[in-house]
């Protein structure tokens, strides 16, 4: 039978994502949850089905309209946040409200309605690894986050476990890697380098580049997810990640070779204050526990696709690309 999903924060990357995914692979109805901060875009949304997918405009802090909600779901999946850390070194206070009161308001809502709830998580929460590090992240390794971003996440994790343990809500959170594909905010790396370069900017690294970050494509994110909504185990953390370590010089010479340009053609820029080194993600439990593999395990196929995706959906980044670059441009980025 057809499930009722609520998903929280689809308008942004990979919420929306995760809604394609369900309505391609499922017979899943989908309700969206969004404020339309300016990291949610209805274009995001475009060319879904009118009679699977319903788009609500509204704060997952506002309690009225979280309650109907999650009273006619099945199952809620929390994408909804401040996602970029640049932004919470500036301003932490909306972090606080949306990732902590936020999520708050849900769980206290699938606590009244005894609905299941899936919390979508970062590995930000463990804080960093050294480059020579030869271990990586598991569900074992202690909380340690470094910026308001990840600490407001860890928090929220932190929420879902307690409201579990003292309520018995049905909840399950997933802790996954660095994210890359089609919809995500020119704020973020790979696409601030991709349009900076269609734009005729030359892109930016902080510091030196040697931070690693472990690249998932979206698509293995949300495939992970419903594998974990349909048979992970009630109060359990999965990690998910797809063996995609580089560093963002790597990276950005990728994008840029890809481009058809030379690649060196970058600036270094001011570098982020506590950036983290090294994320590292070992997925064993979820590969073993629940059969999950990634489908786009070629993470320079993914990121040459995700290349064209840009080229040719000017019209989705286009409005916010200039504001994005005022706002760096004012902090030295
Ligand atoms: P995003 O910034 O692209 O999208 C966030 C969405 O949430 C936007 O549509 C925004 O309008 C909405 N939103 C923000 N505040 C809201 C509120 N108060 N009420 C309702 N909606 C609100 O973020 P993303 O990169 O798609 O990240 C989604 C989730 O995945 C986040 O929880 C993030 O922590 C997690 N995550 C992200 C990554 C990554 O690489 N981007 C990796 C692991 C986990
Ligand atoms: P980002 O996409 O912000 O993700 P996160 O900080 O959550 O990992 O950044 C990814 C990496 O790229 C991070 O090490 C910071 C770096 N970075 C740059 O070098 N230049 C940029 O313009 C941006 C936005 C990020």
């Amino acid at each position: 039978m057809a499930r009722k999903i609520l998903v929280t924060g689809a308008a942004g990357f990979i919420g929306s994502n995760f809604v394609h995914y369900l309505v391609a692979n499922t017979d899943d109805v989908v309700t969206v949850l969004d404020k339309f901060t300016y990291a949610g875009n209805e274009a995001s949304l475009t060319g879904l089905p009118e009679n699977r997918v319903t788009v609500v405009r509204g704060d997952i802090c506002d309690a009225e309209v979280v309650d109907r909600l999650v009273a006619d779901s099945d199952v809620v999946v929390h994408y909804a946040a401040e996602s970029h850390n640049d932004n919470s070194l500036h301003d932490p206070r909306p972090f606080l409200d949306t990732n902590i009161i936020g999520t708050y308001t849900l769980l206290e809502a699938v606590r009244r309605h005894g609905k299941r709830y899936h919390h979508i998580s970062t590995d930000e929460v463990y804080g960093d690894l050294e480059l020579d590090d030869p271990n990586r992240f598991t569900e074992a390794t202690p909380y340690n986050p470094s910026s308001p971003y990840s600490s407001t996440k860890a928090g929220s994790d932190m929420l879902v476990r307690a409201w579990v343990r003292s309520f018995g809500v049905q909840a399950t959170i997933s802790n996954c890697s660095n994210n890359y594909g089609p919809r995500q905010h020119v704020e973020k790396f790979i696409p601030r380098q991709i349009t900076n370069i269609l734009v005729g900017e030359r892109p930016k690294l902080y510091g030196e580049g040697l931070n690693v970050r472990d690249w998932i494509h979206a698509d293995d994110h949300s495939s992970a997810v419903l594998r974990i909504v349909e048979a992970g185990r009630i109060g359990e953390t999965y990690l998910i990640g797809a063996d995609g370590e580089k560093n963002n010089k790597e990276v950005l010479e990728l994008i840029l070779t890809g481009m058809g340009q030379p690649a060196d053609a970058y600036d270094h820029v001011v570098d982020r204050p506590g950036h983290d080194l090294r994320y590292a993600i070992d997925s064993t439990k979820l590969r073993t526990e629940l059969g999950w593999q990634p489908s786009f395990p070629d993470f320079e196929k993914g990121l040459a696709a995700t290349i064209d995706w840009y080229r040719e959906n000017e019209a989705w980044w286009q409005p916010q690309k200039a504001a994005t670059e005022a706002k760096y441009k004012e902090q030295g980025q």
